[in-house]
């Protein structure tokens, strides 16, 4: 394995799919890993990451010097690589000229990570300092017009450094650098598979756990269902999921889900109603934020209520993927602007006193597909697209009813039966409907109507961070909105939301 010490570069995320992408199993912890931790870790190799610091600030972040005398072969990448050169007694100084994008490296020597490389290639740079002078035993590797050293190395000690950024697709020869470093200098072995990550994360857990019992909050969808299945094959009965209706699902969702995890698959789920306290909480409440407070408050506390009931919990389990990791505590950024206020269990660990199990961390969503695919999950659970934690609440704009709840969910149902029949849905990141909170006039037959208008949502992401809206074909447009007209009472209009984004979202609340 891989160690990735997260100095806190926004590209960190790329460094270990890169890693893991060659089948290489890493993790990331902080720069205030102890020592001991990582001889425990016991790595074929650390990567340094990139940072916004500067070495000479007060609080830059700082990994303990003795790595560097572990005998482990270390890769660092811009910042990690002046704290590298730094930490060994060379010299970073604030470069005259800030380099940022592309920029020709010069490579002086095709070995090691630059091995089997030209003898130019196009890079990107992000950086405001830059190393002045080398440690002892360091020789200049590469340089480009504005950095002479934008690559350095100890071969004997094999430690290497590089200015640029070989995680990013504007060093399009970077994965050559990082696998030359993987396969290489670490001699790492190609092992790494969804099946030994599912088998070590079992092991993992039933270490952790015991003999002790843990509860989860089943959403359905394909992050808390991987992390229900991987529990219950680590640690079965002991293992309780709270499956909690609001009342704002879509149409069959909590049967859909009871016919597949509990009666199929035998997983231990209790399911509780509380779609009245729910609805009764949100009368008249057309606020979107105000929604996804009064959801998130009751959540926890009908959460927490039917945790209660079962004694002897010690442990929270939570579908927490590795995006969220880093969105919420990047290392030395500050605190991620809040967009909206998603909902989760965040506050209940500390509440009722349970510690955190949380197995898919490092994983991405593609990645907890796979690892769902390889424990024995469904297809049809696989595939799901993601669906907000406030459901239907925030897909009905205005003032939430019954009875307009019940005319999205018929809406809704009928969209997706039409994107999953025209081979669509897998495609798309999400798709569906939202009711609007005006009418519009229609005429249906002879008379006149003045009914609901239906905006069909469909776009295309790799993260959810950022989006495009679906080029559907206006044959299937067409189609998905005859049918909701012609099928749902009380809706006469359909639209096609053609905004992406930023500087769109993609609910509409
Ligand atoms: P936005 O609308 O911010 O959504 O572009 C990005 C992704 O997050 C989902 N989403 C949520 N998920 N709780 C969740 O668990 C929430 O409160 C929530 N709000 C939005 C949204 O469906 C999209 O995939």
């Amino acid at each position: 394995m891989i160690l990735i010490i997260d100095f806190g570069s926004q590209y960190n995320q790329l460094i270990a799919r890169r890693v893991r992408e060659n089948k290489v199993y890493c993790v990331i912890e902080p720069p205030t890993i102890k020592v001991d931790a990582i001889r425990r870790l016991n790595p074929e190799g650390i990567i340094l990451s990139g940072g916004p610091a500067s070495i000479y600030e007060k609080v830059s972040p700082k990994i303990h010097p003795a790595v560097f005398k572990m005998g482990i072969p270390i890769l660092g990448i811009c910042y990690g690589m002046q704290f590298m050169m730094s930490a060994l007694g060379g010299t970073v100084k604030r470069a005259a000229r800030r380099e940022y994008g592309f920029a020709e490296l010069r490579i002086k020597r095709q070995s090691g990570v630059f091995k089997g490389l030209p003898k130019k290639m196009q890079c990107w740079m992000s950086h405001g300092d830059s190393i002045q002078r080398l440690p002892q035993g360091f020789t200049i590797w590469g340089s480009t017009e504005n950095t002479a050293i934008a690559a350095a190395a100890n071969p004997n000690k094999h430690l290497v450094g590089v200015q640029f950024h070989p995680e990013v697709a504007h060093t399009p020869l970077g994965t050559k650098v990082l696998q030359n470093f993987l396969f290489g200098v670490c001699r790492c072995k190609k092992s790494w598979s969804m099946k030994s990550f599912a088998n070590e994360a079992i092991q993992e857990i039933r270490r952790t756990v015991a003999d002790k019992k843990v509860i989860l909050g089943l959403s359905g969808g394909v992050d808390s269902s991987v992390t229900a299945m991987l529990l219950h094959q680590s640690i079965s009965k002991q293992l309780t999921c709270i499956f909690v209706d609001n009342g704002l699902l879509r149409k069959n969702e909590a049967n859909k889900l009871k016919a597949t995890l509990k009666q199929h698959l035998n997983i231990n789920i209790r399911f509780v109603n509380a779609t009245a306290r729910f609805l009764k909480a949100l009368k008249t409440v057309t606020d979107p934020e105000k929604k996804r407070r009064i959801i998130g408050r009751i959540f926890m506390d009908v959460f927490e209520a039917e945790a209660k009931k079962i004694q002897n919990v010690e442990f929270l389990a939570q579908g927490t993927l590795y995006p969220d990791v880093i969105e919420s505590v990047s290392a030395f950024g500050g605190p991620t602007a809040v967009i909206k206020s998603h909902h989760n269990v965040g506050g209940l660990p500390k509440k009722m006193k349970l510690k955190l199990i949380e197995p898919l961390r490092y994983l991405f969503k593609d990645e907890v597909r796979l690892l769902g695919k390889a424990i024995g999950l469904p297809d049809d659970l696989i595939w799901r697209q993601p669906f907000p934690g406030p459901g239907l609440a925030v897909r009905v704009l205005g003032e939430i009813t019954r009875k307009r709840l019940r005319i999205l969910r018929e809406v809704d149902d009928v969209l997706l039966e039409e994107i999953k029949d025209a081979g669509y849905y897998k495609k798309l990141w999400q798709s569906f409907a939202v009711l609007l909170p005006l009418k519009s006039v229609g005429v249906m037959g002879d008379e006149r109507t003045y009914e609901n208008i239906i905006a069909v949502r469909a776009v295309t992401s790799k993260d959810a961070m950022t989006a495009d809206w679906a080029k559907l074909p206006h044959k299937l447009l067409g189609k998905i909105s005859n049918r909701i007209i012609n099928e749902v009472d009380g809706v006469n209009r359909v639209v096609y939301d053609i905004s992406s984004k930023p500087p769109s979202t993609i609910e509409w609340e």
